[in-house]
């Protein structure tokens, strides 16, 4: 397959790379998870939970200085796992950062990719600790969520640049140049359609907070006009995922760009079925943690699609 050519035989930073884009998406899946099921200030100070580096697991374990009624055991060991994954994506970058000394010379993108993947991861470290503090300030968690995004593809980013000198695709200059066109465009639309997202999810919480004893299945009708914007907009990143596809199918075979159109589209697909679920179930936890990890998968495949698209050259041959 023309995507398996990247990803074999890989040197020592571009594996560590890779485990790092796996964990930060993973870790993204864990901070969706604590935000809905309520979990975070699981941990009430930060860094340490309780005081204590290490929770306890029973409430007659606290420290005296706090309230065994503000502790919850599953609250705190999901905060408290998500700060461990947490720490593990910092020293995975790190890890990434000192690897990536080896290209400082030959390709210079792929260190400065890793150094701003540490500045930012650090930045993010700080905002954890600000975010808690703040009380859970809703816009502090949509800026926690976005650098989260925006580290993902900045790893994407670092490690593209280290396997780009094994691409060789080439296709047409029309078609390359529609396809260019077609990705930046669908990029802008998913980047605004997750901002009109975290709006969504911002009214929702100040319905929340302002309607106490409110049940949950009718917070929808109180969120206001961001709702049907938000629903909305997602039929114009549907057009341009559907123009991906037939693009790449046209103009991409033996490239892998089928293949991420394919994704996409999928992604898509199950995006507004969750989007749905969110409107029509009353908001299921569920369908929120996978709306939030599925619109980070949405930012990063077409963004892997431009890299390669860029890459390629303009040609009359196909080949992996
Ligand atoms: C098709 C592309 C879509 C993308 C990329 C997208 C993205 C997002 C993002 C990033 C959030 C914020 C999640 C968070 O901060 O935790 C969000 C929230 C939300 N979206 Fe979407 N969305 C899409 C489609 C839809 C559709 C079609 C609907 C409804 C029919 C919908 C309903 C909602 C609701 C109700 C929320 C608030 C959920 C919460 O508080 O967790 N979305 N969306």
């Amino acid at each position: 397959m023309a995507l398996r050519s990247l990803f074999k035989g890989l040197t020592l930073f571009q594996k560590t790379a890779l485990v790092t884009i796996a964990v930060t998406f993973l870790l993204i899946f864990i901070g969706g998870l604590v935000r809905a099921t309520g979990a975070g200030l699981g941990c009430p100070d930060w860094p340490k939970c309780f005081g204590l580096w290490i929770p306890p697991t029973n409430a007659a374990d606290l420290p005296e200085a706090y309230d065994p009624e503000q502790f919850n055991v599953f609250k705190t060991w999901m905060e408290y796992v998500n700060r461990l994954v947490g720490v593990l994506v910092g020293f995975l970058i790190l890890l990434t950062f000192v690897f990536s000394f080896r290209y400082v010379r030959r390709i210079p993108s792929v260190f400065i990719g890793a150094s701003a993947a540490l500045l930012l991861v650090l930045y993010q470290g700080w905002l954890g600790g600000q975010v808690v503090q703040s009380g859970l300030q809703s816009g502090m968690i949509t800026i926690h969520m976005v650098i989260a995004v925006l580290i993902l593809n900045v790893l994407v980013w670092t490690w593209f640049h280290s396997v780009k000198d094994r691409i060789r695709y080439s296709m047409s200059a029309r078609g390359r140049r529609n396809l260019i066109l077609t990705l930046v465009v669908l990029l802008i639309v998913i980047i605004v359609q997750v901002i009109f997202g975290s709006q969504v999810r911002e009214a929702l919480e100040m319905v929340k907070a302002a309607y106490p004893g409110l049940e949950r299945s009718l917070w929808m009708e109180r969120v206001g006009s961001i709702d049907m914007i938000h629903r909305s907009f997602s039929w114009l990143v549907l057009v341009f995922a559907v123009l991906f596809q037939y693009l790449a199918l046209r103009h991409g075979s033996g490239t892998p760009l089928p293949l991420l159109a394919g994704l996409t589209m999928a992604a898509t697909l199950l995006q507004m079925l969750l989007g749905a679920a969110l409107v029509y179930l009353g908001i299921p936890p569920a369908a929120q943690v996978f709306h939030l990890w599925i619109a980070a998968f949405m930012t990063g495949v077409p963004f892997f699609a431009l890299l390669i698209a860029l890459r390629s050259r303009p040609g009359p041959a196909y080949r992996a």
